[in-house]
């Protein structure tokens, strides 16, 4: 199950980026595709996250860093709808790509290194 949540989240990370680019390029309809093909991947991303947040709480082996790292996971998605939110309207999208890239790095860490 961890495999496929890693592949869900490469997979949704390289969607953003495409989607970024397709609604900086103005191209409406490519952009409403992949957005749409995106929000499947959060799904996806939550779905298996979650599954191995259930196999590790009934495995007994919960520690709460697990759980911050749930939340960071589900902040990231926000991050990537904020960032598309604020371009999609014309606004500087700055402070979102800030707030992105600060929970991106923080959940890699606690994925990898922390947990
Ligand atoms: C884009 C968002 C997310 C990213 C980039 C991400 C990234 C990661 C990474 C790098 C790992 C470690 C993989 C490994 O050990 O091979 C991981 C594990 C995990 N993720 Fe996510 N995740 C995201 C969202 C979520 C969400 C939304 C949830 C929960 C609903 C979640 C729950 C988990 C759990 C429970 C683990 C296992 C922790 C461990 O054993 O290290 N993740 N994730």
């Amino acid at each position: 199950m961890i495999h496929a949540h890693v592949s869900s989240w490469a997979i949704a990370l390289i969607l953003f980026f495409v989607t970024y680019f397709l609604l900086k390029a103005g191209k409406a309809k490519g952009h409403k595709i992949t957005s749409m093909i995106l929000r499947l991947f959060y799904v996806l991303i939550i779905l298996t996250g979650g599954m191995v947040f259930i196999n590790i709480v009934t495995a007994g082996a919960f520690q709460f860093m697990y759980l911050v790292k749930v939340l960071v996971g589900i902040w990231v998605i926000g991050g990537m709808e904020m960032v598309l939110a604020k371009t999609k309207k014309g606004e500087s999208a700055k402070g979102m790509w800030i707030m992105f890239i600060i929970s991106l790095v923080l959940v890699l860490y606690l994925g990898y290194d922390v947990l």
